[in-house]
């Protein structure tokens, strides 16, 4: 039995290989881009940075967690895919048989969703399968356009998927209505997207509209508000998660103001605001949570996991700052820099986390009838509703 479950975790562990090497090609590939030294350097890993970062690292993480929750042996293509793909754009194959299997993997994700959608009516869904839609566009739109010209369908995909999960993760917190909320705004946001096509500038002006009023909604209701007074993990999670609303809130304004942004110093402030300021945040607040349900071994809460956070952040303040908006080309790689560091911390600290299990405690006394306290604290249910895992 305990062979068995070790078999699965090992199986599984497999499936998000692709999506560490793609992250640590997407590393390479950024500092290529920031113009400094890279360990690796080959002919087109540059231009790969967005989309082996977006997809092939975050598309692969979330389509496992998604085959996990679906419990069915064909709900692992979409991550397989997806890998596939990744790892596909870093070998000398032609550019398209990568690109082919990203959307490959993107269109058998919207079919994990579908399933998931069979299975369980839920609001919180829809609006997820509405996020790997935005993916599949994103895919198929690489085909012939720049990653500059597809960037409103990436951030589609993050926000929808991101918000979406943290609606189903603290449910219990959330109005009764806020499903059906989440929907509107999910709605109203691909109606943007699919505006940007045809009027860029004024699409992408009511996505940034559409994305501040999700935030400002999210921020109302979340109980991150109350938990960021607590401590340990409930704490932990609240800063991340107040931190990548910020975040998000900062490109959204960013687009209401300034419309379509496809290079430059604006560029960079909307995608990484969105991209690591927002979804790297909500990962790190959520790998404590979703890790576990997806590898099945448990990964404790640890005070060294607020270092790569707060450097995080802090880069990212340096670059968005004092880089993007003064235009110091220094700082803003110094911060881009401190960016790479933190990332690369969390593997390294939430891997030794997982492998040092966790802290010992002396015994305390619990009453059988609680949930959890971190997750009592935190309004982060372990075992959601839609969230089965085996
Ligand atoms: C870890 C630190 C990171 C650094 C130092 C970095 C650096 C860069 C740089 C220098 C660019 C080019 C900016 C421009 O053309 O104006 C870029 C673009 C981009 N980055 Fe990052 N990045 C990082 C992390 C990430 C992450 C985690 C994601 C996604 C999850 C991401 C997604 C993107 C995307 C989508 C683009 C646009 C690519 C394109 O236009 O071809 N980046 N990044």
């Amino acid at each position: 039995m305990k062979n068995r479950g070790a078999g699965r975790t090992l199986s599984r562990a497999v499936f998000l290989v692709p999506a560490g090497i793609a992250m640590l090609a997407g590393v390479d590939a950024a500092l290529l881009l920031l113009g400094l030294g890279a360990p690796v350097s080959a002919p087109r890993l540059g231009d790969l940075h967005g989309m082996l970062m977006v997809v092939g690292f975050l598309g692969t993480l979330i389509a496992m967690e998604r085959a996990v929750a679906l419990r069915h042996p064909l709900g692992y293509a979409a991550p397989l895919l997806l890998g596939l793909g990744g790892l596909t754009l870093l070998t000398p194959a032609p550019l398209a048989l990568g690109q082919l299997l990203l959307v490959d993997g993107a269109v058998a994700f919207v079919a994990v969703y579908a399933a998931l959608w069979r299975r369980n009516h839920d609001d919180v869904v829809i609006v997820e399968l509405l996020g790997a839609v935005h993916l599949a566009i994103a895919t198929v739109l690489w085909l012939r356009v720049d990653v500059p010209w597809l960037m409103p369908w990436l951030v589609g995909f993050v926000v929808l998927t991101i918000c979406a999960e943290r609606v189903e993760l603290a449910r219990l917190a959330m109005p009764s209505t806020g499903g059906r909320t989440l929907v509107l705004h999910a709605g109203g946001l691909t109606t943007a997207l699919v505006a940007t096509l045809l009027w860029p500038q004024a699409g992408a002006r009511l996505a940034g509209l559409v994305i501040a009023s999700l935030v400002l909604w999210l921020v109302r209701h979340d109980v991150a508000r109350r938990t960021i007074r607590s401590s340990g993990l409930p704490r932990f999670s609240a800063a991340a998660l107040l931190c990548g609303y910020a975040w998000l809130l900062l490109a959204a304004l960013a687009w209401l103001a300034g419309g379509a942004q496809t290079k430059g110093s604006a560029y960079d402030l909307v995608v990484h605001s969105v991209m690591l300021g927002f979804a790297i945040s909500m990962v790190m607040a959520h790998a404590p949570v979703i890790l576990p349900a997806v590898l099945r071994r448990p990964l404790p809460y640890r005070a060294v996991m607020w270092v790569p956070l707060g450097l995080m952040h802090a880069g990212l303040l340096l670059r968005v700052g004092a880089g993007d908006l003064a235009g110091s080309h220094t700082i803003w790689q110094a911060g881009s820099v401190v960016n790479v560091v933190a990332l690369l911390l969390f593997v390294v600290v939430a891997i030794g986390a997982a492998v040092a299990g966790p802290p010992r405690r002396r015994p305390a006394r619990t009453d059988p009838g609680q949930r959890d306290p971190a997750s009592k604290a935190s309004g982060i249910p372990l075992t959601p509703t839609t969230r089965r895992p085996s």
